[in-house]
């Protein structure tokens, strides 16, 4: 444990651990969005994946101890840097807004990256609260909703409006959060190479792309089309011939309503 509060101590560790446990959660996101796309597939796929996530108990809590301590690392060291680096500056500030990434100035909207970075992530934080509230703690939902699967639950919850502009928002906000972070994190890691460096930033913004546009689909996601195509997909199975030799394989057909 020592070693972990001397890093946290030093400049370097700090930034270490920053870009670490950065990059750690985009790993998350990954995951998050690859599990998220079985809605597309319909109920039956969404439904066995849930449940194979929450089927090992021990397993998942060890997750979650990971990644809420990843993030809360995460959060304690972008306020204990800005609060260096304010002293560091002073009262003058920098004239110019440089970010770490060689000679590139980031100006969205005159702000800092530092800023930038800042406000997106109270955003994202402020987010991960409605969202945990929405799916995890299931803090707003009524009794129908407390008895639906993992997919009715989701089309009940992405299907109001509400949802769609907070979901749409935060898309929108984890892009701009992670087109800076994603390169920045190889730098506070040390990997910095002029033959590399710019390939990294080139694929921090594909990754914000790709972040963005798949976390903001869900906002369009249409579930009954999705239950729909995933019962004619699984009555074309029962016709087939193939289903007759392997019955087991069957996708039993998904009832239509929402809680
Ligand atoms: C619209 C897209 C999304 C959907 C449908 C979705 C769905 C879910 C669901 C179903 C859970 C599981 C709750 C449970 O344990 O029962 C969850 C947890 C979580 N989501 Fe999302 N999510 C989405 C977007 C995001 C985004 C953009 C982020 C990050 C910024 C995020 C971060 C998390 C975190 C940190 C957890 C807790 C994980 C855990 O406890 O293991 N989600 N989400």
């Amino acid at each position: 444990m020592n070693w972990l509060l001397a890093t946290l101590r030093s400049s370097v560790g700090k930034k270490f651990v920053m870009g670490g446990t950065g990059l750690f959660l985009c790993f998350f996101l990954v995951m998050h969005l690859a599990g998220n796309l079985l809605l597309y597939v319909g109920p039956h796929a969404y439904n066995t994946y849930a449940e194979t996530l929450h089927k090992n108990a021990a397993l998942l809590v060890v997750a979650e101890i990971g990644l809420f301590g990843a993030m809360l690392l995460h959060i304690y060291l972008a306020f204990t840097t800005a609060a260096e680096n304010r002293a560091a500056r002073g009262s003058q500030g920098y004239a110019m807004k440089q970010t770490k990434i060689q000679g590139r100035v980031i100006n969205f909207l005159g702000l800092s990256p530092d800023t930038t970075m800042f406000i997106s992530g109270a955003v994202i934080f402020g987010y991960l609260c409605i969202h945990l509230c929405d799916f995890k703690f299931e803090v707003f939902a009524d009794e129908a909703m407390r008895a639906a699967d993992p997919f009715a639950k989701a089309q009940r919850i992405l299907g109001s409006m509400s949802r769609k502009v907070i979901y749409g928002i935060a898309a929108l906000t984890v892009g701009l959060h992670v087109s800076h972070g994603f390169a920045s994190a190889f730098q506070s890691l040390g990997l910095r190479h002029p033959k590399y460096t710019p390939t990294i930033q080139v694929l921090g913004k594909a990754f914000a792309v790709f972040v963005t546009v798949g976390f903001g689909s869900f906002i369009f996601w249409d579930g009954e089309r999705a239950r729909r195509s995933e019962s004619e997909r699984a009555a074309q199975h029962a016709e087939s011939p193939e289903a007759a030799a392997h019955p087991a394989t069957a996708v039993p057909a998904a009832p239509s309503s929402q809680p």
